[in-house]
């Protein structure tokens, strides 16, 4: 199996990589983003850095689609908590995931709807997500699927937070995810999403704070996630 994983930042591409035993046989830079590709017989993993931002990642999981044959992507991190049940290093496997700030509402669409595009959300692989969670157990912390959304804003207001979770019964927030999903359905590459929650999403009014604080924690424990799947391929 040919899987990639990209992740938004360095931090959290280092806390997969002590995972990766593969040999590095290739790398190929471009736009900016360096692609790292190792190989193990049949399978191989290709990790890539995409920057931060839908645009970053969009750009990113285009090229990887169009110069390495993936049988799928995993998109890996950290992201904020929407959820009044879900804590500081919880992972949140998204079963679907929606750009919360698209807004063509002025057309009578509901907020998130892609324009004249025939999903709403973008639906995660089900058999990667059962590889995902099938066997997982984290020592402290709890694994949920549930949606996810992503926007080009790091989320830090306890009334966006609220709005973000009753508008899109979404669990999380980020700033990838989505577009990452995006390019991946209408390439038809099935896709996965693992963030673990580095902040409250300014639900206790810290969520930058937090974030520079625990995002190291909270990478690693998607990683952990990560690794989990990578040794079940
Ligand atoms: N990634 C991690 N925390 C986030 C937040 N609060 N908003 C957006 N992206 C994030």
């Amino acid at each position: 199996m040919r899987v990639a994983i990209i992740c938004a930042m360095a931090e959290e591409l280092a806390a997969v990589n002590e995972e990766i035993s593969f040999p590095l046989v290739n790398t190929f830079t471009k736009a900016s983003n360096t692609y790292n590709e190792y190989r193990d017989g049949e399978n191989e993993i290709i990790t890539v850095v995409s920057g931060i931002g839908k645009v970053n990642a969009a750009i990113t999981t285009q090229i990887l689609l169009d110069n390495f044959a993936v049988d799928a992507v995993v998109n890996v991190g950290v992201a904020g908590s929407l959820s009044p049940n879900l804590t500081f290093g919880d992972v949140v496997v998204a079963t679907d995931l929606v750009e919360h700030d698209f807004d063509i509402t002025a057309f009578g669409e509901p907020l998130g709807q892609i324009a004249r595009m025939d999903t709403f959300a973008f639906a995660a692989d089900s058999s990667l997500n059962s590889k995902i969670v099938t066997g997982l157990q984290l020592d402290n912390n709890q694994v949920v699927s549930g949606r996810i959304v992503s926007g080009d804003q790091f989320i830090d207001n306890a009334d966006k937070a609220k709005f973000l979770h009753a508008e899109f019964h979404a669990l999380a927030c980020e700033m990838e995810g989505a577009a990452i999903a995006h390019v991946c359905y209408v390439n038809k590459v099935p896709f996965a999403v693992i963030r673990a929650l580095s902040d409250m999403a300014g639900q206790d009014g810290a969520a930058s704070h937090s974030f520079e604080d625990l995002k190291y924690m909270a990478a690693e424990r998607a990683a952990t996630v990560a690794k989990h799947f990578l040794r079940g391929l």
